[in-house]
């Protein structure tokens, strides 16, 4: 275990622009005309609860910029969502309109850059009904969509990214391929549709998930972690890189203008999969991060790594890189402070290892406790929302972070700042319970 107390203060070479992202659906709250509001009333045996209220941002977001501003952001990327504008098909509220609008003024009058998301996971429910990104006759939808809404507000947009990732799935079922194909082709005539109106830099945010073989030397263990890599990551940035559309049991198909959907890499970081050919569902154990239980619930992304974050960044050289994602959940903030530290760490090593490499960004998931898409036990706030009053309070992380944010980088001593001591950590029921480490 590095001993994060005696690092040495470094400073990034470039500025980084600092700062945190959000999603509309999971903060806003009362979002009826989304897919997923609708899901969570049509279906609640799977979920653990309604988003309901969420953070209530949609009428506290004046108060979320001014946190912004306190916090020190100077970025923030947040969403859109389709389903405010377009309630009904062929529908605008030009309320909903006009609150963005609003939105992004105040921001630029705060100095914050804005990075606004498309379509982060949620999008209208009568899309939905018609089978949304994964029917090709549906794309249509999407970009009139984009030709109303990017020119009223492209003045004031520092960033894009059109769709947030589609790449997560590993699976080879004909309709998930179909999904994934469909979610490629609505990034790229996204991402042109909104290059018409915009000179700000597009992408869509990548969920990089290092793929490792559990045994390096198991020729099975590697084929199958090459496989998972190339349906979670290596198609994507193929098929930027070349217009190739490659899946397994697919004829390829040739788009040229994907080389242009992407002016940087969008990238979301948390965790690694640990990829094995003895079990059926070709996933090794995950190991809790530290070897700690972090929240009191069973979450898929809980194995955290930040050094797997060096192995992504080696492949993405080639474009300016963009952190658009990266945090932890934990109820002890203690652990964020000491996985933001490990991961600048990861981004400093990364840094020294691949001179080609540029990192322009870096915004922190989340800025507020958030529902979690399905619960809102996974708190991957850096500040809290009591649930009743909707009221914020910074955690100490979040203090961490307006530092780096001022030094444009970290030390030991800031560490010892904001974790004087690691003793004493809450610790769950279960096999967890028993496991101890010493951390210095
Ligand atoms: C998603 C967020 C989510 C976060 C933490 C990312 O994959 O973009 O919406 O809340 O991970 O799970």
């Amino acid at each position: 275990m590095l001993n994060l107390r005696q690092m040495p203060e470094y400073t990034f070479p470039e500025p980084i622009l600092w700062g945190s992202a959000t999603a509309g659906h999971q903060i806003e709250g009362d979002n009826i005309h989304s897919s997923h509001y609708h899901n969570e009333q049509a279906h609640p045996e799977y979920y653990d609860e309604p988003s309901g209220k969420a953070c209530n941002s949609y009428e506290l977001y004046k108060e979320d910029i001014e946190l912004l501003k306190k916090l020190g952001h100077q970025a923030y990327r947040f969403s859109i969502e389709w389903c405010r504008i377009q309630p009904e098909e062929g529908k605008i509220d030009y309320e909903a309109l006009a609150h963005y609008q609003d939105m992004l003024d105040r921001l630029a009058e705060a100095g914050i850059h804005s990075s606004v998301t498309l379509v982060h996971f949620s999008v209208p429910w009568w899309f939905d009904k018609k089978g949304g990104f994964a029917k090709a006759e549906n794309l249509h939808y999407f970009t009139e969509y984009i030709d109303f809404i990017v020119p009223k507000i492209a003045d004031r947009v520092g960033s894009w990214t059109i769709l947030n990732e589609f790449n997560l799935s590993r699976s080879l079922d004909p309709i998930q391929l179909d999904r994934k194909i469909g979610c490629l082709k609505a990034h790229c005539a996204g991402a042109l549709a909104v290059k018409q109106y915009s000179n700000a830099p597009v992408s869509s945010a990548h969920a990089f998930v290092h793929q490792d073989p559990v045994r390096p030397l198991d020729k099975l263990d590697c084929t199958m972690a090459n496989l998972s890599d190339w349906m979670v990551n290596e198609f994507f940035f193929h098929a930027v890189r070349t217009g190739e559309i490659v899946l397994p049991y697919r004829d390829m198909e040739y788009m040229p203008e994907l080389k242009q959907s992407c002016d940087y890499w969008a990238i979301n970081y948390y965790h690694r999969t640990p990829v094995t050919a003895r079990s059926k569902t070709g996933l090794g154990t995950k190991l809790e991060f530290a070897r700690y239980k972090l929240v009191d619930c069973d979450f898929g992304q809980r194995e955290f790594n930040p050094e797997s974050f060096m192995q992504c960044a080696s492949r993405i050289t080639d474009k300016p890189v963009w952190i658009t994602e990266n945090g932890i959940c934990c109820d002890d903030d203690r652990f964020r402070i000491m996985y933001t530290m490990l991961q600048l760490e990861a981004m400093k090593m990364a840094l020294a290892y691949y001179p080609e490499l540029k990192i322009k960004a870096y915004m922190h998931w989340s800025l507020l406790d958030n529902y979690e898409w399905s619960s809102y036990i996974p708190r991957f706030g850096l500040c809290d929302v009591n649930r009743e009053t909707f009221e914020r309070t910074p955690k100490p992380s979040a203090w961490f972070l307006k530092e780096v944010i001022e030094r444009n980088g970290f030390s030991g001593e800031l560490f010892e700042k904001y974790v004087p001591e690691l003793s004493g950590f809450t610790l769950y029921e279960g096999v967890n319970k028993a496991i101890g480490i010493t951390i210095n």
